[in-house]
């Protein structure tokens, strides 16, 4: 029989850049609260948000990734030429098809890049993360980049009490790549479709012909029956995260740091008292100031804590993400 070759690839791989695009607008509770019969107060206690940011016209999905990327790019040391690949986490692309991420390595110059869209909701960047560490030490690809990224405000109906306070824009973006020693542990992911209307856009694509007008209006927009998702997520994931620990082969006392999915800041309390996470571990908690980006939140909240000096390269960090699906996953890190 004919031999074929395999692919090779390294043996170990990492996080080796990242980059953030945090839009200009800063929307404070105040501005939100009107439309929603709400106040400042219910939305700090509830999620711990006291303001977000929302992208205007020219702050695309595909422009805040590249400018993510630049960064991650660079401060990886290497030019958009050596990228091999794009994953792009996102919901909130408006088009189905082509992939955003085509697109973001035609502008940052990373072309031939292969390149495609993940559709795992918040969960997308620990997905992505997965995939391109095993696309690395599979030979399939020796950098990808991988881009956390939504425009939620393009797709929230600004009068829905579940979602109108919670969801946000921003980009964050990693490289993953060859590395000395494991910087990226296996990853613990799963799905749970029975409960796939918690959170869901309302209706299928208007079909081609004679659409019915009132069957789609709206459609586009995230609906979430929030209280359920608030329980799953504040019960069963803190054991998903559990698991991701032991696969890593570490004990919860060699943490650094904990970037969940910036969800709900309650949900974020939930899970290190369930982790009983020691106190020099560092939990970030930038849905503060930053909403709940979906897929963008956990590069965005590990770029706050470098950017604030809470920790630094080389640390290890548990990362944890779920959401619309219901999807999750969970790793931990080596800080880039
Ligand atoms: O990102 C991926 C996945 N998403 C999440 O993980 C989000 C998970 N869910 C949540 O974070 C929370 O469910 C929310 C923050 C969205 C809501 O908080 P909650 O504690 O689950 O509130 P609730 O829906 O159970 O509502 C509690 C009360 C109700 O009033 P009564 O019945 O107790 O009188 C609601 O009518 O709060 C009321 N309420 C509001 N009040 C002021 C609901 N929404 C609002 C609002 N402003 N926006």
């Amino acid at each position: 029989m004919t031999a074929l070759t395999g692919p090779t690839g390294t043996t170990h791989a990492g996080l080796l850049g990242l980059g953030v695009y945090r839009p200009r607008r800063e929307v404070p509770n105040s501005e939100i609260v009107h439309l929603i019969d709400s106040s400042d107060e219910w939305i700090r206690t509830r999620s711990g948000i006291t303001s977000r940011r929302f992208a205007e016209a020219d702050e695309t999905v595909v422009s805040m990734s590249v400018e993510a990327s630049r960064q991650a790019i660079e401060q990886a040391g290497l030019t958009p030429g050596q990228i091999d690949c794009v994953l792009v986490a996102t919901v909130s692309h408006l088009l189905q098809t082509p992939a955003a991420a085509a697109m973001i390595a035609e502008q940052l110059g990373a072309t031939p890049a292969a390149a495609m869209d993940v559709s795992a909701a918040c969960a997308g960047f620990c997905y992505g993360v997965a995939m391109a560490s095993d696309m690395v030490r599979g030979g399939s690809a020796r950098h990808v980049l991988v881009v956390g990224v939504e425009k939620l405000s393009d797709i929230t109906d600004p009068t829905d009490r579940s979602t109108a306070f919670i969801f946000a824009d921003g980009a964050g973006a990693v490289v993953v790549g060859p590395a000395d020693q494991a910087g990226i542990s296996p990853v613990v992911w799963g799905s749970d479709g029975a409960r796939f209307d918690l959170i869901r856009q309302e209706a299928f694509w208007p079909p081609k012909v004679d659409p019915d007008p009132e069957s789609v209006k709206g459609a586009h927009v995230l609906r979430m029956d929030g209280n359920p998702v608030f329980r799953w997520a504040s019960f069963e994931m803190a054991k998903v995260a559990q698991q991701a620990i032991e696969r890593a082969g570490i004990t919860v006392d060699e943490l650094d740091a904990f970037i969940p999915h910036q969800a709900n800041m309650r949900i974020t309390d939930a899970m290190a008292r369930a982790l009983k996470l020691p106190s020099h571990v560092v939990i970030a908690r930038d849905i503060a100031e930053q909403g709940n980006t979906s897929a963008a939140s956990i590069p965005l909240a590990m770029h706050r804590l470098i950017a604030d000096g809470q920790v630094k390269p080389g640390d290890l960090a548990l990362l944890i993400a779920f959401g619309a699906g219901l999807v999750y996953a969970a790793q931990v890190v080596r800080l880039p």
